[in-house]
């Protein structure tokens, strides 16, 4: 345990020291090195806006931004060598310590710990959401690229994990790059309202000192001010949210890593995982299985856990700041990095994995996937109701699987069998039109409606998912952007101070 020292916070109302284990129990210093680097700028544009502002002496602030300069040099480490119940009264601590009360005692006026962290939460998570969209918009290149490739390789397409209709390897991989987009949209969106500063709220009132919160606001890059003080402090559905869209990711991501590690099971046999990604066994010398996929796909399983986990912290927790808030924090640093570690992951599984074309133009072949476009085509060209030929097809199947015959062997006599029970007569149809609409390829071309696997109407969908990320690239480096320009302001504006001293 670490030392329990005595606390500038509480020597006023509360002489006695914590107690250690409470102090333990209690302390968010060993999650807050998330926040180190977002408490120092915080810090400094609080008390610079407070120079400004003439709200404390010039002398006292210029001392303590320089203070806060060394103690960012000195790194996380050293200030957390003790024992302190946050990292906000670390620094506080550590400011007095090298500048001495005298001038160090003016850094928290006009602020709480509850705007500060607050602030510094959604400073940090601001980072993470661009480093997530950043990895989520790399596996979405390369599910991208790998769908082109695939672009005409046949495959069987599922309902209900059984073969339903063929369509193209290309088809499959843009749907999880469609589902995938919708959660780069998420991230996106959240990113606006967690961008929304609350500093100046103080503990949850604001305070009675002229402070400026449009200056904090601006040398800390946020877009806008949060209004309401008791709202700015004491909620947290911008975690939440980010926490949501990370679980829905997890979703998603989850039902791609289900799909390589059936689709690379025996029954299937359609891809293959690359050996990098695979393990084998300690006793079975010819199994390979899919490990980095289960892994993933159970890693996932912890993301939706951790928005449950924080849903219920929140749900009937009364405005405005309760240190339960607090146990928010880890759980959304945790579910960063894991949905940062799985988009890792799987992008490089993606990019590596083997593809069997054969086996699965087999899969098709031998599957009666076809028939949906032999009923429409009977429909259409005899004129009949969909639902009869539907049922004449249906009938026809199951002879078929009774006596052995392929697919493509389906006759037209096997067809008119069926017919005059189900119509009273034959079809008016040519072989050779049976023969077409039971073939796997001109199931394919014949999808031409939007959303389809035909590969002029894939290739759309190719250029458009293009044009699409490097419109989000665009943005996100725009964000980026905005942040590195609010940091220079900061740094000229502290560094402006340290040098009048
Ligand atoms: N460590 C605290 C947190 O993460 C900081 C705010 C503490 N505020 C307070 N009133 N005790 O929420």
């Amino acid at each position: 345990m670490k030392k329990v020292r005595k606390s500038v916070l509480r020597r006023g109302r509360l002489p006695a020291k914590m107690d250690k284990r409470a102090l333990e129990y209690t302390s968010s210093l060993a999650v807050d090195e998330e926040i180190f680097e977002a408490d120092l700028k915080v810090t400094k544009a609080h008390v610079a806006m407070l120079i400004n502002q003439k709200i404390i002496p010039f002398e006292a602030g210029a001392k303590i931004l320089s203070a806060l300069t060394k103690i960012q040099a000195q790194g996380y480490e050293e200030l957390a060598k003790d024992g302190f119940e946050d990292i906000h009264e670390a620094i506080e601590s550590k400011v007095i310590e090298v500048v001495g009360e005298h001038q160090g005692g003016w850094i928290h006026t006009g602020r709480s710990r509850n705007d500060e962290v607050a602030t510094c939460l959604r400073i940090r998570l601001r980072e993470y959401l661009i480093e997530v969209s950043e990895n989520l918009i790399n596996l979405l290149q390369t599910i991208l690229e790998r769908a082109k490739g695939e672009k005409d390789t046949l495959a069987p397409a599922f309902t209900h994990t059984q073969i339903a209709q063929p369509t193209t390897f290309g088809h499959i991989l843009l749907a999880h790059f469609n589902a995938l987009t919708r959660d780069l949209s998420r991230l996106l969106e959240v990113y606006n309202r967690v961008n929304c500063s609350p500093l100046g709220c103080g503990a949850l009132t604001t305070t009675g000192y002229n402070i400026d919160r449009r200056l904090t606001a601006d040398l800390l890059g946020f877009k806008d001010i949060l209004d309401n003080s008791i709202d700015a402090v004491g909620s947290r559905d911008f975690i939440l949210e980010a926490m949501a869209a990370y679980a829905i990711l997890a979703v998603d991501i989850s039902r791609l890593c289900e799909e390589i590690i059936l689709f690379s099971s025996d029954g299937y046999r359609m891809v293959e995982l690359a050996d990098e990604y695979s393990s084998t066994s300690s006793i079975m010398p010819q199994k390979k299985n899919p490990d980095s996929a289960e892994v993933a796909r159970a890693r996932c399983a912890h993301t939706v856990g951790m928005l449950t986990a924080s849903l219920t912290i929140c749900k009937a927790l009364p405005f405005s700041y309760n240190r339960d808030l607090q146990e928010l924090n880890k759980l959304l640093w945790q579910s960063s990095k894991t949905t940062l570690d799985t988009l890792k992951i799987v992008e490089r599984m993606i990019a590596t994995l083997k593809v069997d074309r054969a086996r699965m133009k087999e899969l098709v072949e031998q599957s009666y996937s076809t028939t949906t476009e032999l009923a429409d085509t009977i429909a259409r060209e005899c004129g009949i109701p969909f639902r009869a030929a539907h049922t004449i097809v249906g009938m026809v199947v199951r002879k078929a699987l009774e006596k052995g015959v392929e697919p493509s062997k389906i006759s037209l006599e096997m067809i008119n069998t069926f017919s005059k029970k189900v119509l009273g007569r034959v079809l008016n149809i040519s072989e050779e039109a049976i023969r077409n609409s039971l073939n796997p390829s001109t199931f394919i071309s014949r999808r031409r409606v939007e959303g389809g696997p035909a590969p002029q109407t894939l290739d759309k969908a190719l250029s458009d998912g293009w044009l699409w990320l490097k419109e989000k690239l665009t943005s996100i480096r725009e964000m980026r952007a905005e942040l590195e320009r609010a940091d220079k302001r900061l740094v000229r504006i502290v560094g402006k101070y340290i040098s009048q001293l």
